[in-house]
């Protein structure tokens, strides 16, 4: 992207071309879709109805967050998990879940589409999630999966030919909350991917205070491009003089430049320690922390 401001006003001008009647866009809370919403809003005001699906996959405060940075658009918000719940239960298959989550997610959009007799779509695809769904790496699921079913006039994507920096330095131009333009990529099945195996509610409750956990410890002060926490499976441990089995929670930390590639950071053993030890204690199925050493490849920044 050559300039910032430039393309702002290019794309705004194209969306208000583009749209003539009521869009939707499905909001995550990630940057991708935060960005793209403002976007679109400023192309076309209260034409835009932003739709939140809270999946019960999502980080800990993250609907109340979108709640409140979105309160000035015609902001839908739908508590969809138990559907979501249901849809994943006994998967423990990766690319499954991820189906099974998408088509969940379709339907949960289809019927609020319909509600609100939306003429088109505003997807944040960018980029990474183009080429890796291209070369069949994994089936992201806010890549070309929406628009098959549901009958719009269109579909637009703005960010379609950038990277996440530049999503980033577009979404602080807009004057985009901090919290959102600065925010770490997050996945779009959210949680979910990081409750390996069978996402249960239990499960997925441990990694979203493990996430926050190492999110405060670790984003303002190594500025990572991503960190997080994931549930990989049980094992035994000790704790209140009794024998559980508990949660193995999993750290990851990478730099990377545009996720196609990264790196662990190479974190002071001291902070690591912290961080199992907050883990340990606040969260009492968790009996065993380690810390994840891949790059990417032969890794991928997720663990599902
Ligand atoms: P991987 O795990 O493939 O992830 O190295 C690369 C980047 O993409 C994020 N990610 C996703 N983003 N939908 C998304 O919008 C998805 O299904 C998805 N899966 C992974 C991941 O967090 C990392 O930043």
């Amino acid at each position: 992207m050559e300039n910032v401001k430039e393309f702002i006003a290019t794309e705004i001008e194209k969306i208000k071309k583009q749209i003539n009647g009521k869009a939707i866009i499905a909001l995550s809370g990630g940057v991708d879709s935060s960005v793209c919403a403002e976007l679109a809003y400023r192309a076309i005001g209260d034409r835009l109805y932003p739709i939140f699906i809270d999946t019960g996959f999502m980080r800990k405060n993250e609907p109340e967050q979108v709640k409140a940075a979105f309160s000035h658009m015609n902001l839908q918000v739908i508590d969809a998990s138990d559907r979501f719940f249901t849809a994943v239960k006994g998967i423990t298959d990766p690319e499954l879940k991820r189906k099974a989550i998408g088509e969940t997610f379709i339907k949960v959009f289809e019927e609020e589409a319909k509600k609100i007799k939306a003429d088109y779509l505003i997807q944040g695809t960018i980029y990474p999630d183009v080429l890796e769904s291209e070369k069949g790496i994994k089936a992201h699921h806010n890549v070309g999966g929406m628009p098959e079913k549901m009958e719009f006039k269109g579909v637009v994507e703005p960010l379609y030919y950038l990277y996440k920096d530049d999503v980033r330095e577009v979404g602080r131009e807009l004057g985009l909350c901090v919290a959102l333009s600065e925010r770490m990529p997050f996945p779009g099945p959210g949680l979910s991917v990081r409750a390996i195996g069978e996402a249960t509610r239990e499960k997925v409750a441990a990694v979203r205070e493990a996430n926050a956990i190492v999110e405060e410890e670790l984003m303002e002060k190594f500025k990572p491009w991503q960190a997080f926490a994931a549930v990989i499976g049980k094992g035994t441990g000790i704790k209140n003089d009794e024998r559980i089995h508990g949660w193995i929670v999993a750290v990851r930390a990478v730099d990377s430049d545009n996720a196609m590639t990264a790196e662990p950071l190479n974190l002071p053993f001291e902070t690591l320690i912290r961080i199992q030890q907050r883990i340990t204690s606040e969260i009492p199925d968790v009996c065993r922390v380690v810390y994840d050493i891949t790059s990417k490849p032969p890794g991928t920044i997720e663990f599902e």
